[in-house]
């Protein structure tokens, strides 16, 4: 549909004015005549819905503390549910879908954890439920996978997925900053989850890689399934043991095609200097996706932050004006996918060792050496090896400071 500017208006809700939520309201104040453009009409704020009052916000007029009055307004259709967390959201979301409003959302908690169940009640209802903003921030990767990509047969994703932790790294690596401080200016920045142990333990990324998963596979992917590791146990030690390797520590969510099933998991990993994810600093996030006929592809972008993340919120409610009247598909179902055990997995690790143990660690693994010996360490590499083998190896030996995963690339 091409835009002329004739008198059509969406009116829509915001659920929960915060980062997000200020952000997309900001979109459609700054960007109106693009948003109109994209959606075929305008897209007009009708309501916000927050505990708390805004004076002297340009919107306060709209805000109210009942959701009853959104729900049972008709000239609100669409709903931008960016409260974050499962409670109450995702009653809230319930509701407005079966009341006939399409939803979008930020909440990768409520997507990995219900999305199946919304996506069916909003398809039994002829409404969208969309969730590009859950994954990546900014970057718009659910639409590229389902549009571009549609006609790949995607084996792998492999994501820089969660903003303040790779600015976390990133911090520690480049100022040598410790990290509490590098964590308390994440916060400030408002990259971080509400709950910031969301982040440095990995769950917040997991999220995210399950939502990727269970795209990937079209069926679902619990985030309870996956295993998931945060960057609490890195080190400055680690950091500089990786340098050595001509590597960097990136933590990655990472889901694999394999004969068993899907093979997926979050945790730190060492990558060669010259990888392209290697590169991406900051709260830069970026997703490689390897499909078997287009081989590697990348795309990067503001993986947190009001503005990128409330942008990828604006796009969905245009698609969902776009599609009025139907239900945009998304490849996400209640049927569980089959997942591949990890441990099953055969790849390099770097391991530091107390001097005393380094010999233990090389007689161990094949093809193992020492990278560089530091403050009575050692940093070794190993050669490929089981990752349930390595595990139960490692666990005899002591001294074992850490032990960190390498992404070896087969491309
Ligand atoms: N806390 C998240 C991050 C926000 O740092 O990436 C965006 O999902």
């Amino acid at each position: 549909m091409i835009y002329t500017g004739v008198c059509a208006m969406t009116k829509i809700a915001i659920l929960g004015y915060g980062t997000v939520g200020g952000g997309v309201a900001r979109v459609l104040d700054v960007n109106p005549a693009q948003v109109a453009a994209s959606a075929g009409e305008e897209v007009a704020l009708g309501a916000i819905l927050d505990l708390r009052e805004f004076p002297g916000d340009p919107h306060e007029a709209l805000v109210t503390h009942d959701y009853r009055t959104i729900l049972e307004d008709p000239s609100i259709t669409v709903i931008a549910e960016t409260m974050g967390g499962v409670k109450p959201a995702y009653e809230f979301t319930k509701q407005a879908l079966e009341a006939g409003k399409s939803v979008c959302t930020s909440n990768k908690e409520l997507v990995a954890k219900h999305g199946p169940e919304l996506l069916k009640i909003a398809a039994e209802h002829h409404v969208s439920y969309l969730f590009e903003a859950s994954v990546g921030g900014g970057i718009p990767i659910l639409r590229t996978l389902a549009g571009a990509l549609k006609s790949e047969q995607i084996d792998e994703i492999t994501g820089i997925l969660n903003g303040t932790t790779n600015y976390i790294l990133t911090k520690m690596e480049q100022d040598g900053a410790a990290f509490d401080d590098v964590l308390k200016k994440a916060q400030e920045l408002g990259y971080a989850e509400r709950d910031p142990s969301a982040d440095i333990e990995g769950h917040d990324a997991c999220r995210k890689i399950a939502i990727l998963g269970s795209l990937m596979t079209g069926g679902y992917v619990a985030p309870d399934a996956v295993p998931t590791e945060g960057i609490t146990a890195i080190t400055a030690a680690d950091l500089a043991g990786a340098r050595a390797c001509g590597m960097a520590v990136k933590l990655l969510g990472n889901c694999r095609m394999t004969g068993e099933g899907l093979e997926i998991s979050v945790a730190p990993y060492l990558i060669a200097a010259e990888h392209p994810l290697a590169s991406v600093n900051g709260v830069f996030n970026a997703v490689a996706v390897h499909g078997n006929m287009l081989g590697t592809s990348m795309y990067y972008g503001q993986g947190a932050g009001r503005d990128a993340t409330a942008s990828a919120v604006v796009a969905d409610i245009c698609e969902i004006v776009r599609n009025a009247g139907r239900t945009v598909p998304v490849s996400m179902t209640e049927k569980p996918a089959q997942l591949a055990p990890m441990g099953d997995a055969t790849r390099r690790f770097f391991v530091r060792v107390g001097r005393e143990h380094e010999a233990e660690v090389l007689e161990a693994f094949a093809e193992s050496r020492t990278i560089c010996t530091e403050q009575g360490e050692a940093c070794i590499l190993t050669g490929p090896v089981r990752e349930s083998e390595f595990l139960e190896k490692l666990g005899g030996i002591a001294g074992v400071r850490n032990r960190i995963r390498v992404l070896d690339d087969e491309d």
